[in-house]
């Protein structure tokens, strides 16, 4: 059998650490709470600051945003489109984006 030569072994090793450096500064920058808000932007304006008739999310307190959302997604509040964000987000998530945009 032929022994692995040191460039077969030391090559996976330093793409290991490299990858492990890359998914640490990449967990670092984006945290869960700022993928949940992008994805409120393209309607609710950046930050939740919305700039046509779609109301603005920032800013509102924690208690408002919370019962809100679950109100959409029981349905207790109709919505237009709403219901079908809300129904995505887990207690925790709403959680989060309520902190998230109440310090906007
Ligand atoms: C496709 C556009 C769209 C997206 C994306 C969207 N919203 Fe909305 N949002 C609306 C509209 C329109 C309303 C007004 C109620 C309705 O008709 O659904 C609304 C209302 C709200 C309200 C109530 C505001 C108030 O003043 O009472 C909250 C809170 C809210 N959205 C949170 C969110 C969050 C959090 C996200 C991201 C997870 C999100 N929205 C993503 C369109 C959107």
């Amino acid at each position: 059998m032929k022994t692995p030569s040191i460039v077969n072994i030391t090559l996976p090793i330093i793409y290991l650490i490299m990858s492990l450096f890359c998914s640490l500064s990449f967990a670092q920058t984006v945290n869960r709470t700022t993928m949940l808000s992008n994805s409120c932007a393209a309607c609710h304006g950046t930050d939740g600051k919305s700039a046509d008739s779609i109301p603005s999310i920032a800013g509102k307190s924690v208690n408002y945003f919370i019962e809100t959302m679950h109100a959409f997604r029981n349905g207790s509040r109709p919505s237009t489109v709403m219901i079908r964000h809300a129904i995505g987000y887990s207690d925790d998530d709403i959680k989060r984006l309520a902190d998230y945009f109440s310090k906007q």
